[in-house]
């Protein structure tokens, strides 16, 4: 019995020591944790559960029959965070470069299906080379394993997907089809082809980082949400994350003990919207004197800044916010902040989070670089996820809300359950002057300044629309928290159903 044990203990060191110590020593020289050490951070003390340790690769190809390594360069397993089940894998970089080998991609799906029939999310740290090469088509349909089930799981159960290392060629897809994606500044890249294959066929010279860092992605391409400064960081960044979510769709998100009281009022909303409507104030501001202890975790900060999006909490239960920023391009809808808030909707809606917007909103940007580009395309897709959308919705618009964006940004006539307004609400078909110049061409400039009065004394109120019924009530800025829980709290038994269909057809 004992010379089994002791078979057994040498046999998970020997798997525990992954690729060597001299592979371990370059993994830390470029400033990365191993596979182990980061499920360390990820996961509370002493709860992974590792599974699938001695399995091993079956290439007989390329002397690959003697070099074998148990585990096979990913470390799968369970574990909890602040005491929740998450399914885990971590990409093993000192084994083959964290190559995706069958073996290994069958590691990753047995995971992913014990996560979809439990209801536990998956956080997938991603550190590899891409398709082993040695393999060749098996490692490539191991993949394609792993994509049917990203697929399969989502709306069902979360999907984070750290990339603390190289992810290149078709392996970008498997994060890129989970709900969301931190990335590692400086260690970290995606891209479809690297930029030897650019060079060859463009003839441009781009780094690594230019071409797919965290930076890009974070700030042009939005594939990625977040962009953490190191491992430890990043990891961190999910186990708080990790915390808004809830398990699968057939469960709440989690509900955090809160010292924040749901009606504390804030008298400092009241003077926030400055006297021009041209001038900006800061939306964040908003969202911190609303959320409880002030804390908006923000996605996408980088990206799309004329719209925000997070998750807080309101009396300790997750609610999704998607805001307007009047500090970036006057909070205007375009292309990218169209499709930053949509999918933020989409996931919200899948996870039953309740979602909070708030307008300050100008319309859509004009240009034809927005119209060729498809802002008709782009912004149906945001109008199209809050129409669907049958969780619980709160609006509340605080300055302006003009012309279709009125109607996107979760309207009443959108199905929004609770619509509030600030008395500094201005809810009209366009801004004033430019109303009256379309209305009244060829007036002097003294008849337009006239008519641009008339017209901003009758339209550019919420009167207008709350007389209609659009909105339901016109709030003191200073109770706003206080509504929005009192919301909360009348919806959560929300029920609405669409109609019966295989799926919808969102303008993609
Ligand atoms: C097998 C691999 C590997 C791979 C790296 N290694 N990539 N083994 N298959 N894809 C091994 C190396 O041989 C080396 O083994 C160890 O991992 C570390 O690699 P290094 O090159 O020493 O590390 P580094 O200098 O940090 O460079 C990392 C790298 C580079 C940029 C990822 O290794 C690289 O370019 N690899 C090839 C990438 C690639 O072309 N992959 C296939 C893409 S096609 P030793 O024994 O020396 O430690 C693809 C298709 C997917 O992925 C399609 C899905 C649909």
């Amino acid at each position: 019995m004992s010379a089994n044990i002791a078979e057994m203990e040498k046999r998970r060191s020997a798997a525990k020591l992954g690729g060597g110590q001299r592979r371990i020593d370059a993994q830390h020289a470029k400033g990365k944790l191993t596979a182990r050490e980061r499920l360390d951070v990820l996961l509370d003390e002493d709860s992974f559960e590792e599974m699938d340790l001695y399995v091993e690769h079956d290439c007989v190809d390329f002397g690959m029959q003697d070099q074998k390594i148990p585990g096979d360069g990913v470390v799968t397993g369970s574990g909890t965070i602040n005491g929740r089940l998450v399914y885990v894998f971590s990409q093993d970089f000192t084994v083959f470069g964290g190559s995706l080998s069958a073996r290994h991609a069958q590691k990753i799906c047995k995971v992913m299906d014990a996560a979809l029939k439990v209801g536990a999310p998956v956080i997938g740290l991603n550190d590899s080379g891409g398709a082993r090469i040695q393999e060749g088509v098996a490692s490539l349909g191991g993949y394609a394993d792993v994509f049917q089930r990203n697929v399969l799981a989502s709306g069902v159960v979360p999907q984070l997907s750290l990339i603390m290392g190289p992810c290149a060629g078709g392996a970008v897809y498997s994060p890129a089809m989970t709900d969301f994606i931190f990335m590692v500044k400086d260690s970290s890249y995606m891209f479809v082809t690297g930029p030897e294959v650019v060079k060859t066929v463009t003839n441009e010279v781009v780094t690594q980082e230019e071409l797919g860092g965290a930076i890009t992605h974070s700030s042009k391409t939005s594939v990625s949400d977040l962009a953490l400064e190191n491992d430890i960081e990043a990891l961190l960044a999910a186990r708080d994350f990790f915390d808004f979510l809830p398990s699968s769709n057939r469960d709440d998100a989690p509900e955090r003990p809160c010292a924040d009281a749901w009606d504390r009022l804030e008298p400092s909303l009241d003077t926030i919207i400055p006297p021009s409507a041209n001038q900006p104030y800061d939306m964040h501001e908003v969202l911190r004197k609303t959320l409880d202890e002030g804390e908006f975790f923000e996605l996408q900060p980088l990206h799309a800044g004329n719209i925000l999006i997070g998750f807080g909490r309101v009396e300790g239960k997750t609610v999704g916010i998607v805001a307007n920023q009047p500090m970036v391009l006057a909070g205007v809808l375009d292309i990218n902040s169209s499709k930053k808030a949509a999918r933020f909707v989409r996931f919200c809606d899948a996870f039953n989070i309740p979602i909070v917007t708030f307008v300050d909103v100008p319309g859509f940007l004009p240009g034809t670089d927005q119209e060729h580009d498809g802002i008709i395309k782009h912004g149906a897709k945001l109008l199209f996820a809050y129409a669907e959308a049958t969780v619980p919705k709160i609006t509340v618009i605080t300055r302006k809300a003009y012309g279709g964006a009125y109607d996107v940004m979760s309207s009443k006539h959108l199905r929004g359950d609770l619509n509030y307004a600030w008395p500094t609400a201005e809810i009209a078909v366009m801004g004033a002057k430019g109303a009256v110049e379309i209305i009244f061409r060829g007036q002097d400039a003294e008849g337009i300044a006239a008519k641009t009065k008339e017209y901003e004394d009758r339209f550019a109120n919420p009167f207008v629309a709350a007389s209609r019924g659009y909105i339901d009530e016109v709030i003191y800025p200073h109770s706003t928290r206080r509504r929005i829980a009192l919301g909360l709290r009348k919806l959560s038994n929300k029920v609405l159903e669409n109609p019966w269909k295989k799926h919808d057809n969102i303008p993609l």
